[in-house]
């Protein structure tokens, strides 16, 4: 999650190379989406030997991924200290990676370069009022016929939890908040509520509830161990759409070619992984 990213952005890199060893999907790419992406790599191998790929930001899962394969890969990262971290993290080593330090908005990279574009969760860290031109950014350095190896956190309307039944859901269980799966699910399933949720930019705000917890706390209404377990720590931001409004969004630039579910944990429903084709 972005969350953690940018809290240890401000620390060195060993810290984050340490945090992203022990974070879990959905906050990064699972085996079995790996595994996914991978078949769609190797039908690609078969028609085109040396397929240019670029990857938004510097997730090791996907670089080892096309180092396996030796795809000339472009990695496209705004943080020096996260590209140095990441690539601590890698198995493999990939002779034709090469690295560019960018804004994905601006990146100095020739429309039409790439076969294919991997990402996880990478508009997490972008506002929603960028997300049309990111899209778009995103279609432009693809060649025609080019696939968006995608990934979303995200959260179905319907599949929301009030505060209260959020705090309820600690009382009843409190044991089962520290799988940090588990806790990332509840947290999560409070978007759209009002009170943490700007419908206009979609902002999904993890401090005001964290602001609550701890009102809470103070009263006397939650033991004190209880902050810590339901708030992230972290005065922490970030857009949160549906998975039926990002597939409304990406209809205009790309077509949905196939999806993936992972079902190795009830919070993997909040991820949806798919290929798009630059339509
Ligand atoms: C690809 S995201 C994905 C990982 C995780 N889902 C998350 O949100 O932290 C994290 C990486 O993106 C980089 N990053 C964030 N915003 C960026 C931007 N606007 N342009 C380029 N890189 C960016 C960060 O430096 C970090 O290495």
């Amino acid at each position: 999650m972005a969350s953690i990213q940018r809290t240890r952005m401000r620390e060195n890199w060993k810290e984050l190379a340490k945090a992203w060893a022990k974070f879990m999907p959905p906050g990064k790419p699972s085996v079995g989406e790996i595994a996914f992406f991978e078949q769609e790599i190797k039908n690609k191998l078969e028609n085109n030997k040396t397929p240019c790929a670029l990857i938004l930001g510097s997730t090791p899962e996907f670089r080892d991924l096309l180092a396996k394969y030796g795809i000339n890969t472009t990695i496209v990262d705004i943080n020096p200290d996260s590209v140095r971290a990441m690539t601590s993290l890698m198995a493999l080593k990939n002779e034709k990676e090469k690295v560019v330090i960018s804004d994905w908005l601006n990146m100095p990279i020739k429309d039409g370069t790439f076969d294919f574009v991997m990402s996880d969760s990478a508009q997490d860290n972008i506002k929603f009022s960028e997300f049309e031109a990111f899209f778009e950014k995103i279609a432009r350095v693809l060649k025609p016929g080019g696939e968006w190896f995608f990934g979303a956190i995200n959260v179905h309307r319907d599949d929301v939890i009030s505060f209260k039944e959020y705090v309820d859901s600690y009382k009843n269980n409190p044991g089962k908040f520290n799988d940090f799966r588990y806790f990332l699910l509840q947290i999560i399933r409070l978007a759209y509520n009002e009170e943490f949720y700007n419908e206009e930019n979609r902002l999904f705000d993890f401090h005001k509830i964290e602001l609550k917890i701890k009102e809470l706390a103070d009263k006397g209404l939650l033991p004190a161990e209880a902050v810590g377990k339901l708030t992230i720590g972290v005065d922490y931001q970030q857009p949160m759409l549906s998975e039926e409004e990002f597939k409304n969004m990406l209809s205009k630039k790309f077509t949905l070619i196939s999806e993936f579910r992972d079902k190795t944990h009830p919070a993997m429903r909040l991820k949806w992984t798919a290929i798009l084709k630059k339509a």
